[in-house]
Parts: C-alpha cells; sequence; structure tokens
C-alpha cells in the first residue's frame, strides 16, 4: 500500500495538461468489441481503470498492441469467451458495459454482479429493465448476471432514473439490435456522445446523444475505426478547484470548456476570477471566498463527481455553505477525514452544512475513493502542517500521474510505501 505525504499551505501555480476522460474511455474499450475489425483510440488516460480494461480485453481474447502511453491499437477478431474474467471485473464498476457489448456481438454475456462502493447503493435495474426490453433474457444465480438473447430486437425504453451507467450500456446493445431503439431520460454527459460518436465511426446508426432522447437505429455489421477520447472534465474541475482553494493560479490546459460550465459559474459564484478560453481556462484564487450553496445533478449541472472536491473549497470560504448530493445516496465518507483536518461539517441525509473560513490543520486521512482522494490532497495543500493520505490506489484509478501534475504546479508532494514512513517522526523508516 502507497500512501501521499503533503506539506500544506502551498499556492499552485502554473499550467496543467489535462488527460483523456476515464469514464469516456471505460465505456469506449468494452465498446470496441462489437467489431472484428481493427480499431485505434488515442488519448486514453494512463489509469489503473484503463489498464484493468485492457487486461480484461486481453483476457478475452482481443489482441492489443500499444502505441504509446495514451494510444492502442486493439483487434476483436478473435475472442474466445463471453464471461470476463471475475477477479479483473470485480476491481472496477465499469467492467458492466461488457454486458451490453457482449450481448450486441454474441447474444450472450455473464458478468459478475457489480460491487457497490463508498458512494451507497448502486443498482443496476435499469440496465437489466432495457437489456430485457431489447429481448434478453436475464439469470442471476451465484452473484453473476447471465444474459442470452437469440436476437436483440430494438424498443422504446424509458430510463426511469437519468443514469450513465444504462444510458451507456442500452446504447451499446441497442447498436446491433434489429430495428429501432429509443432511449428516453437518457443521460446526457459528454461521455456519452464521445461513446455515440466512437460507435458511429465503426457503423453505428445513432442520434440524439447528448440529449435526453437517444434514437439508434441498429446495424449488423461494424467496421474498425479511429478515436480520440474527450478530455477529462472530471479532471479538469478537481485542477479548477484545486487553483482556487490554494488561492493559486493555474491555466487548465488541453480541455473542453464547455464540459465545465456548471464548475465555472460556481467558482464565480464564489468570487474566483475564472476566465475561459476556447480549449483552456485560467483560475485565479482570492482573499476572501463567498460561501455558497451547491447541489449536484446530472450534467449539465454541477458533477456529484465534483462534490467532494467542492467541500473542500466551501471549507476556504467564510460563513456557512450548502452542499445537497443529489445523485448518490451517501457521498459523504470524505466528511469525517475532513473534520479530522479541523472542518466544521454537519451532513444530515443528503445535505451537509459546511462553517467555512476556520482553517485547516495537516492530518494523517484515508481515501474512500477516487473522487474523495482527490479532494483530500487538496485540503492537505490548503492546511496548516503535514498530512498523509493512505490508500491512494483509489486515486491512481481515475487521475493520471495526480502527483506530479501537482509537484509541476508547486506543490510539495510525495508518494511512499506505507511502512517506510513514520507521521510522528516524518522520516522514512
Ligand atoms: C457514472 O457512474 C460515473 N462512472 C460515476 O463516476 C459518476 O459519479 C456517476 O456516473 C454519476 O455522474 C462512470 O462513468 C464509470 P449512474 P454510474 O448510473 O453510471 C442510480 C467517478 O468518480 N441508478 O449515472 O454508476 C444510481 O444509484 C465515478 O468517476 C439506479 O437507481 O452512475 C445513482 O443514484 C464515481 N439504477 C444514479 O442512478 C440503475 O440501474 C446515477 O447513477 C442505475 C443507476
Amino acid at each position: 500500500m502507497e500512501k501521499i505525504i503533503v506539506r500544506g499551505k502551498t499556492a499552485l501555480s502554473g499550467r496543467v495538461k489535462i488527460s483523456g476522460s476515464k469514464n469516456a474511455a471505460v465505456a469506449i474499450l468494452p465498446a470496441a468489441i462489437l467489431t472484428a475489425g481493427t480499431v485505434f483510440i488515442e488519448n486514453l488516460p494512463d489509469i489503473t481503470d484503463v489498464h484493468t480494461m485492457i487486461c480484461i480485453l486481453e483476457n478475452l481474447g482481443v489482441s492489443i498492441r500499444r502505441r504509446g502511453k495514451n494510444a492502442l491499437e486493439l483487434t476483436p477478431s478473435s475472442i474466445a469467451k463471453i464471461a470476463p474474467s471475475y477477479e479483473l471485473v470485480k476491481k472496477m464498476r465499469a467492467s458492466y458495459y461488457f454486458m451490453g457489448s457482449l450481448l450486441a456481438r454474441f447474444g450472450r454475456a455473464v458478468v459478475p454482479i457489480p460491487g457497490g462502493c463508498d458512494l451507497g447503493p448502486r443498482p443496476i435495474d435499469q440496465h437489466l429493465k432495457g437489456f430485457s426490453a431489447l429481448g434478453a433474457g436475464i439469470n442471476i444465480e451465484h452473484g453473476m448476471i447471465k444474459l442470452s438473447a437469440d436476437k436483440l430486437v430494438g424498443a422504446r425504453i424509458y430510463l426511469d432514473v437519468v443514469s450513465i451507467g444504462a444510458t451507456i450500456n442500452l446504447m451499446i446493445a441497442a447498436a446491433a439490435a434489429e430495428g429501432r431503439t429509443i432511449l428516453e431520460n437518457a443521460a446526457k454527459e459528454p461521455e456519452i456522445v464521445d461513446l455515440a460518436n466512437f460507435l458511429n465511426a465503426m457503423g453505428a446508426s445513432i442520434r440524439g446523444a447528448g440529449t435526453d432522447v437517444i434514437r439508434i437505429d441498429g446495424v449488423n455489421k461494424f467496421s474498425g475505426a479511429s478515436h480520440t477520447v474527450i478530455p477529462d472534465r472530471i479532471e479538469a474541475g478537481t485542477f479548477m478547484i484545486a487553483a482556487a482553494a490554494t488561492g493559486g493560479s493555474v491555466i487548465v490546459e488541453d480541455i473542453i470548456p464547455k464540459h465545465l460550465e456548471a464548475t465555472t459559474a460556481k467558482l464565480r459564484e464564489m468570487g474566483v476570477r475564472v476566465e475561459v478560453e476556447p480549449e483552456r481556462i485560467m483560475v485565479e484564487g482570492v482573499e476572501s471566498l463567498l460561501p455558497a450553496d451547491l447541489k449536484t445533478f446530472p450534467y449539465p449541472g454541477f458533477p456529484t463527481d465534483l462534490q467532494p472536491p467542492g467541500m473542500v473549497l466551501l471549507t476556504a470560504a467564510k460563513g456557512l455553505s450548502v452542499i445537497t448530493e443529489n445523485v448518490f445516496d451517501g457521498r459523504y465518507n470524505h466528511v469525517d477525514e475532513l473534520k479530522r483536518m479541523g472542518a466544521r461539517i454537519k451532513v444530515e441525509g443528503r445535505t451537509a452544512l459546511i462553517e467555512g473560513g476556520i482553517g485547516l490543520s495537516g492530518a494523517p486521512v484515508a481515501a474512500s475513493d477516487l473522487r474523495s482522494g482527490a479532494a483530500l490532497i487538496i485540503a492537505a495543500l490548503m492546511a496548516d502542517g503535514e498530512s498523509q493520505i493512505t490508500a491512494v490506489e483509489h486515486v491512481d484509478r481515475g487521475y493520471e500521474n495526480f502527483e506530479q501534475k501537482l509537484i509541476h504546479l508547486g506543490a510539495s508532494i510525495q508518494r511512499v510505501r506505507e511502512k517506510d514512513y513514520n507521521i510522528q517522526s516524518g522520516t522514512r523508516d
């Protein structure tokens, strides 16, 4: 196990290049098996979730050739099985996208029931409702979801809850179904648009991605394709918030500012100076941040994945702020850790009250998921003294070279193996 040691009170400054989107990449890679041709994908983030996805594909029999750190070529011509490895699949929830892609390619899939995680219950009832509407039989036994369909047939599917995962899974399956599928109340995230563009490049016929009604006319043949993954809007927003929280001045580059409108608006509402240019955003922290009400919603609302970093920022705004987490039940595991650093936060159900302006002090804290891990690192940069953040493997799942990028912005941060560092003496054993 590794941990990150941060010496606080650092105002970040400089430029940071944003990597490709984790949540687009983990949807595009499973979708690539719809074709037996060769697919070239670039701007993949170099993160453990992508590495895991690649291992799952290789385990299925897909031949993969790396083309540099952030690009690869894959040829799914000889897939040998319809059950991805359990050991690999249980590492990441997004592997459930293989339900849609294996069903689309082979009419069968056997995928473990995805684990919950620290964001509260994460059912997949909408995925299964959609697969059955497309004609798949579903059998759940011994912790496995077994799907099979002699033929997938297009259907009109209304999602009871706006779900990125269900929208993605059903778009992939419907791409190969006979006839038209209409997904209503679909999620509108940019990652869904990126996947639709990739599927269409392979020969699919998908219209309306990015709106709440997506029309998919199934096709029975997919070709190879090339695709460049969109920038990661959550990584970009994390750095924007880190700049504001540390009172620094950072230019966040290689992004699509439109994907960050809710974050830009909220930062401006808090008094942060934000300048938007075509492919970059400059954020300048200010002495006295204003408290704010922050509510998370599906895109284009404020993203739930930026709620933990957003909470850290609000601890620096003198006065009372309120966060309402509307997407997940219980996405507040980072609160207890922030309280160990002196934050004054009270959680009531989906609402968190933050009494800001108190100042944080360094402490040993633990990450519980990748976004809370990033939030705790930001808090450590703001805090007085030294912090150590354990369970940083969570952060590695979704942030490419996170601490290197922060060091480049002036942070005093290092990664050590758990047993090598003693917080009391501050030395390696
Ligand atoms: C995606 O998860 C993201 N993951 C999450 O990012 C993100 O937090 C989440 O969307 C919300 O934006 C990936 O894209 C890989 P949902 P997903 O289905 O698809 C409920 C990160 O940090 N729901 O949109 O699992 C669900 O419980 C990760 O990068 C059902 O009730 O989220 C939740 O309350 C964390 N039934 C809400 O919908 C279902 O069948 C939104 O979930 C599906 C979902």
